[in-house]
């Protein structure tokens, strides 16, 4: 045998010179979940680790997480359903929860990124991304609101700005709303290829934002589908997005290479609750490694070609020293 591939495997200084993906915190963005009140860290019962902090605390899990090495945050709100409407008019108040966050996170880490989350399922009473009416959601009315919430987080702050909600248009049309409105250097996150995921159950129970009636399948994508993921990325590549997402990661790794061969902006990718969740259930019940299922799972989504990955891990895999 003149090619052996297992020289290349024979020692640990081998093995790192020719090892080709790597991950460090530059490339990690940490979701964090926020709650009205104060002193408050409730844990996510789905989600071990993972806390609704209210502002105060907020700060103090910013400053540990930046000690270690983070610089992004994307921040996602609890709202109380008392405050939950038709129009999720919460979300543009002045003085609410999230701007508050925002402005404060800001103002005390003006190096941080801060990444928002534009949709109106954490303030909807209905508990979904768009305006419902006779159980359809309205697309092109639901840019209005959506354009409004991105303009409130421009204004408190927020660095890229990152709509989650699937209808279409609203890359193009929050773009407009912040050039119009002075904020041309606002970056947009597009979550491009959303699809209609069962992994997303951990984060309703942390926001109860779980939808009151019906599904997300007529806005969120098929499972089934990748070539719509194509239409998808054109129109936000064209529309001015700068970050195409994928999410989830785990099931659609195949989509973060395929949009990453095709575009040229970066690709973020969404290691979602329900893939944290899997992780440590699994890790609890003391049937798997977590050190090295965590760190295959972050590198797998790496070597597909995510350049950032949202993911819950991102602290513990620093604080344990594991990247
Ligand atoms: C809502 C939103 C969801 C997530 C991020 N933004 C849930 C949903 O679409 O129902 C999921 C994130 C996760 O599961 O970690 N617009």
């Amino acid at each position: 045998m003149l090619i052996r591939p297992r020289r290349n495997r024979k020692s640990a200084a081998i093995r790192n010179m020719v090892q080709e993906t790597h991950i460090t915190a530059a490339n990690l963005i940490f979701p964090l979940f926020i709650i009205e009140g104060t002193n408050v860290k409730s844990e996510v019962a789905s989600m071990p680790g993972i806390y609704r902090y209210s502002i105060d605390n907020l700060l103090r899990e910013i400053e540990q997480c930046m000690e270690l090495g983070l610089q992004a945050f994307d921040l996602f709100p609890n709202i109380d359903e008392s405050l939950k409407d038709k129009y999720a008019t919460e979300s543009t108040r002045e003085g609410s929860l999230y701007l508050r966050a925002i402005a404060e996170v800001k103002s005390r880490f003006p190096e941080a990124c801060v990444v928002t989350d534009v949709a109106m399922d954490p303030y909807s009473s209905d508990g979904h991304d768009g305006i419902v009416e006779n159980g359809e959601i309205l697309n092109d009315e639901t840019l209005e609101v959506l354009g409004r919430m991105a303009l409130a987080h421009a204004q408190a702050g927020a660095d890229i700005i990152a709509p989650s909600d699937m209808m279409d248009g609203r890359i193009g049309h929050i773009r407009n709303v912040l050039d119009n409105n002075g904020f041309t250097s606002v970056s947009l996150m597009s979550y491009t290829a959303k699809y209609a995921s069962a992994f997303y159950g951990p984060f309703r129970d942390a926001l109860n934002s779980a939808p009151k009636h019906g599904d997300k399948k007529t806005y969120q994508m098929n499972p089934a589908n990748q070539r719509e993921a194509l239409i998808e990325a054109e129109l936000d590549m064209r529309e001015g997005a700068d970050f195409l997402m994928v999410k989830p990661a785990l099931a659609y790794l195949d989509i973060i290479k395929l949009l990453g061969d095709k575009f040229e902006l970066p690709i973020a990718a969404y290691n979602v609750s329900g893939e944290y969740a899997m992780i440590k259930a699994s890790a609890r019940n003391g049937w798997l490694d977590e050190q090295r299922a965590t760190m295959e799972v972050l590198t797998g989504i790496r070597r597909a070609g995510a350049t950032a990955i949202l993911t819950y891990h991102a602290k513990e895999v620093l604080e344990k020293k594991w990247l």
